[in-house]
């Protein structure tokens, strides 16, 4: 049950805490300076060199974000959306039309720069770009061009994510992230995809959180991993195939050294240009701490953290937090919240002290700049978001204060979306959209965040 008993901060003293960041500790590396285009076939965007300054004068980064299958709709060549449509789907409801964000991507922006961020972070859904294996689609490699000529033009730095899980039904079907051609496909996917975004891009993420799947096992039941494994049998009959597997629900441990080589081969095809701008990969951090005698929190981090925290070191600009809060780890496993404990709509703890530790817990391990990729909050209650982002905030303030590199603060999301398995109910956005009409209405938060974003840049 929601409580207020943590009243936050005010909105002066959050303006406060992101001023204590030194002018230097600031200085985020140049986003790339978009090149002149080359001349444009009709119906084309324009150079992102006319772009507006607002976010591409090498500050922090303030930003939103976003992922493609979460908000698009329509995204009917995707593994999630074939999943969904199970007779037994693990999926509470469809995404259906989600928010309509593939056609309605230009107010979306317009509202983002109008708020005040300077960064969107979005990803590009696979699915459309390579429908079929080897046949890219230069229309809809075009229609992710446009939407970071409309991030330039609006003042706003478009922060790729290449994957944000869901991938095309075909490349689930020859098995996944199992399939051990998967990180060549990926990088692949990545060139052909660069080729025509890089000149606009500010910063890129090549996988979004794949250590997701590794840390599912320690937080949901074992019945539950069942069901997930049930959905891929189901899967890979309706997809005429008998290895189908979609991330998060596949064998990890069959995953993982794919998704290394993926994120390495990834980042290499992404840094081969055009552009140059930081390129990582962003982890699902949990800030866990022990509990009791023989804590198992060792273990949790050996597996889950530890070899994407090396790749992220080893390949990467940059290492992607994303955190929501926090675990705590006995001699068993995760336990339940505290007895008491105020809880999120996704029933974890309301604990936004964890990223302050999670940062702190990533730049220990890899040393790389740190851009806060994801952090918010699922709740009906608007003001303990407000109370959520004012907390996280203060910690990113103590690391800067402390001389750490963190260079953005990106909040999930900017507006209420799908999200996976749960459907529509929980609300991590900043901005309300009513799906009957599609009309967006931006909650405090939004006003909120978007001041500090406006107060919060560096001087230049
Ligand atoms: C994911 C998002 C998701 C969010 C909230 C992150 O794990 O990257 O896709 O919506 O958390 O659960």
């Amino acid at each position: 049950m929601m409580t207020k008993s943590n009243p936050g901060l005010s909105r002066r003293d959050v303006i406060a805490v992101a001023g204590l960041a030194p002018a230097s500790a600031l200085a985020a590396p140049k986003p790339a300076a978009p090149k002149p285009a080359a001349p444009e076939a009709a119906g084309q965007t324009k150079p992102a060199a006319q772009a507006k300054a607002n976010g591409g004068q090498g500050g922090f980064l303030w930003g939103v974000a976003t992922a493609g299958h979460q908000v698009e709709g329509g995204n009917l060549n995707s593994d999630m959306w074939l999943l969904e449509h199970l007779a037994h789907s693990p999926f509470s409801e469809k995404s259906g039309d989600a928010l309509d964000h593939y056609h309605r991507y230009a107010e979306d922006i317009a509202l983002a720069a109008k708020l005040g961020f300077n960064t969107y972070r979005f990803s590009i859904e696979w699915s459309r770009v390579e429908p079929e294996p080897g046949e890219f689609s230069a229309a809809e490699i075009d229609h992710y061009r446009r939407m970071c000529a409309a991030c330039r033009e609006h003042g706003l730095i478009p922060a790729l994510t290449y994957n944000h899980f869901s991938a095309p039904r075909w490349f689930a079907a020859q098995g996944g992230w199992e399939n051990p051609e998967a990180p060549a496909l990926f990088a692949r996917y990545c060139e052909k995809v660069t080729a025509r975004l890089g000149e606009f891009a500010g910063l890129a993420s090549t996988l979004n959180e794949p250590n997701m799947g590794l840390l599912l096992q320690w937080i949901l039941p074992a019945p539950v991993l069942q069901q997930m494994r049930a959905a891929m049998v189901d899967a890979a009959k309706a997809a005429a195939s008998d290895r189908f597997s979609a991330i998060m629900f596949g064998r990890q441990e069959l995953m993982l050294p794919n998704l290394l080589a993926a994120h390495r081969q990834g980042y290499a095809a992404i840094k081969a240009g055009p552009g140059d701008f930081p390129v990582g990969v962003s982890l699902s951090l949990i800030d866990d701490q022990p509990l009791g005698p023989n804590s198992r929190v060792a273990d949790k981090r050996r597996q889950c953290y530890e070899p994407w925290l090396a790749a992220a070191a080893a390949d990467g600009d940059f290492i992607g937090v994303q955190t929501y809060g926090r675990a705590r780890i006995d001699d068993k496993g995760q336990v339940e919240p505290p007895p008491g404990a105020e809880l999120t709509q996704m029933g974890e703890e309301f604990y936004p002290q964890a990223l302050e530790r999670t940062i702190r817990y990533a730049y220990a391990a890899t040393h790389k700049p740190v851009y806060v990729t994801e952090n918010g909050i699922a709740t009906e209650d608007d003001d303990r978001r407000i109370a959520y982002i004012n907390e996280a905030l203060k910690g990113v303030g103590a690391c800067l204060a402390d001389g750490l590199p963190v260079r953005g603060y990106i909040h999930w999301s900017l507006m209420d979306n799908f999200e996976w398995v749960f459907g529509y109910r929980p609300k991590f956005g900043l901005v309300a959209v009513d799906r009957a009409t599609q009309k967006r209405t931006p909650k405090p938060s939004a006003r909120l965040l978007g001041e500090i974003a406006k107060s919060g840049r560096a001087p230049s």
